[in-house]
């Protein structure tokens, strides 16, 4: 049984990250989408619960992809499944560098731990979770952005965001 874990802060989770968990689900026997924390990013816009259910709502179509979230280093989260592989989305060469550093630590961490990337697809190099929030703060169109099923929840939040 081959299992992927995708991970990312998904807040909140795009277009972008959906092809690239659709993709892995064709590949893979399982897929996790883990929900981690980047410390290297400032205050989330939305709870890792509201993170849950959005993915939970988006991923429901797909059978063989559950959610899960981690509060600590991936490479030990990595460690509950039976050689699990991590992969990640790459939208320009500057993702890689990052990337690539990230791999080695986790590697380093864990040993056994391998990384795949997947290029994003073409219509979705310039989308990110920091433009969907933007767009979001000025109530602007989120169709194509974002999963349809998400986005009155992004609108909302975006909306009590604006009140603070
Ligand atoms: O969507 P993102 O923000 O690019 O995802 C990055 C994420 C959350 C996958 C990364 O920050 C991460 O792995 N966080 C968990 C903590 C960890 O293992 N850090 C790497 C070793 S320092």
């Amino acid at each position: 049984m081959s299992t992927a874990i995708c991970p990312g802060s998904f807040d909140p989770v795009t277009m972008g990250h959906l092809d690239v968990i659709a993709r892995c689900a064709k590949i893979f026997d399982n897929v996790i989408v883990c929900v981690s924390h980047n410390s290297t990013k400032s205050q989330p816009m939305f709870t890792v619960e509201e993170k849950l259910s959005m993915l939970n709502k988006v991923l429901k179509r797909f059978p063989n992809v559950q959610v899960d979230c981690s509060q600590g280093l991936l490479a030990e989260y990595s460690k509950k499944y039976d050689q699990p592989v991590l992969v990640k989305g790459l939208r320009a060469a500057s993702d890689f560098e990052y990337e690539f550093q990230m791999n080695l630590i986790n590697k380093r961490i864990n040993p056994s731990l391998e990384t795949m990337f997947l290029t994003a697809s073409e219509e979705f190099t310039f989308l990110s979770s920091s433009v969907v929030r933007e767009m979001a703060m000025y109530d602007a169109d989120l169709h194509g952005l974002v999963p349809d099923e998400i986005i009155e929840d992004i609108r909302l939040k975006a909306k009590e965001w604006r009140a603070k």
